[in-house]
């Protein structure tokens, strides 16, 4: 007869107890960037609301960005780097093919008994992964999970597109998922079209880049087409969230969409008819669109600058290139 074997032992639920957010040093301000597109500062706020964003220098890279933010999640919670089980980087930024950049993530912070893979849902990447790190701790697979979004755009944006150049910046934000008594993270809504693949992708693939049929790739994006996706599909799954998760949306003390620009955020917040004393987070301002980063950043700041208190609910609605969306209600750490 064939042995049984034993599932692990599943806890009841998960949530974020510590979160940690690294800016790059260097300050890029509108000013610096219109020249090469023949735009303005006067432009860029009104179209998107972003007055300035980070950009990375030579020796910042998703892996450095990404190790110092999650130290900082590591040191809020109190939990040493060796009890981390796994690490789940989500990136769209990280340059090498292999391997995945989440192994060395892990050694540099000394994670030495830590599972690491890289995710790849770009803007939604940081939910995709926070929905895995709550189904790892609650089947009893891993108990101490850090979920980090790290991203220097700056690499694969063309300063000279006129629809990218001003969006996106640097930066990384992570969190550290643990086991609780009580659901801490609520069921993810998630969901994908890749029939509209092309409308924010590079614009070329490594093989052409090799056959030397294309300069270097970077960023391209149907902004106007991306932007009706965004205001339609958000409100949505958000909503679908707020559902799943049993509350309603006067439960919510914050929502802090995927930073892709201020007009978005602001659309979905009114399309979603949150009550007044829900804070919104507006971290795209200063930092742009940071992709996979952008919610653990836009967490931090709100944290950070007493916009929301520990323990409150957030409506987390990550989406992007792919397309893809996901989002979740979470309690605040
Ligand atoms: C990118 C975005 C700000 C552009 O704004 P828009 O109003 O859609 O701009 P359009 O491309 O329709 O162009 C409108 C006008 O602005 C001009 N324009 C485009 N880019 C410009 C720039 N960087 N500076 C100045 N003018 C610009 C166009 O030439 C056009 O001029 P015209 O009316 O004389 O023809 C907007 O589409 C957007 O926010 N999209 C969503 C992008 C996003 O958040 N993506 C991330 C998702 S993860």
């Amino acid at each position: 007869m064939t042995a049984a074997i034993r599932a692990s032992t599943p806890v009841a639920g998960s949530r974020i107890v510590g979160v940690g957010a690294y800016r790059p040093a260097r300050v890029v301000p509108n000013a610096e960037l219109v020249d090469l597109i023949d735009s303005s500062d006067e432009w860029i706020r009104r179209r998107s609301g972003i007055a300035s964003r980070r950009f990375g220098a030579p020796e910042e890279t998703v892996v450095s960005m990404a190790v110092a933010a999650s130290l900082k999640a590591l040191a809020q919670a109190g939990v040493p780097a060796e009890s981390v089980d796994m690490v789940v980087l989500a990136t769209m930024s990280h340059l090498r093919h292999s391997p995945a950049a989440a192994p060395e993530i892990a050694h540099l912070m000394g994670a030495r008994s830590a599972g690491a893979i890289d995710v790849s849902a770009a803007c939604a990447g940081f939910c995709h992964a926070l929905a895995l790190a709550d189904t790892l701790i609650r089947s009893g697979t891993s108990r101490n999970v850090v979920v980090v979004g790290s991203e220097k755009m700056s690499d694969i944006v063309d300063p000279r597109d006129r629809g990218t150049a001003f969006l996106f910046g640097d930066g990384a934000g992570a969190v550290l998922v643990g086991p609780a008594a009580e659901a801490g993270i609520g069921p993810v809504v998630w969901g994908a079209d890749g029939e509209h693949k092309d409308a924010i992708a590079h614009s070329a693939s490594w093989l052409d880049l090799r056959d030397g049929t294309t300069p270097w790739p970077t960023l391209r994006m149907k902004g106007p087409m991306v932007y009706r996706w965004a205001v339609g599909t958000v409100p949505e799954a958000g909503r679908q969230a707020v559902a799943a998760a049993g509350i309603g949306l006067a439960d919510l003390a914050a929502y802090i969409p995927h930073q892709a620009n201020l007009r978005i955020v602001e659309a979905t917040a009114s399309a979603l008819e949150l009550p007044p004393h829900v804070a919104i987070a507006r971290d795209v301002v200063e930092t742009a669109n940071t992709s996979a980063a952008s919610i653990p950043l836009a967490m931090d700041r709100m944290l950070a600058q007493g916009e929301v208190d520990s323990g409150g609910l957030a409506l987390l609605v990550g989406f992007g290139a792919g397309l893809t969306h996901a989002a979740m209600v979470v309690t605040l750490p």
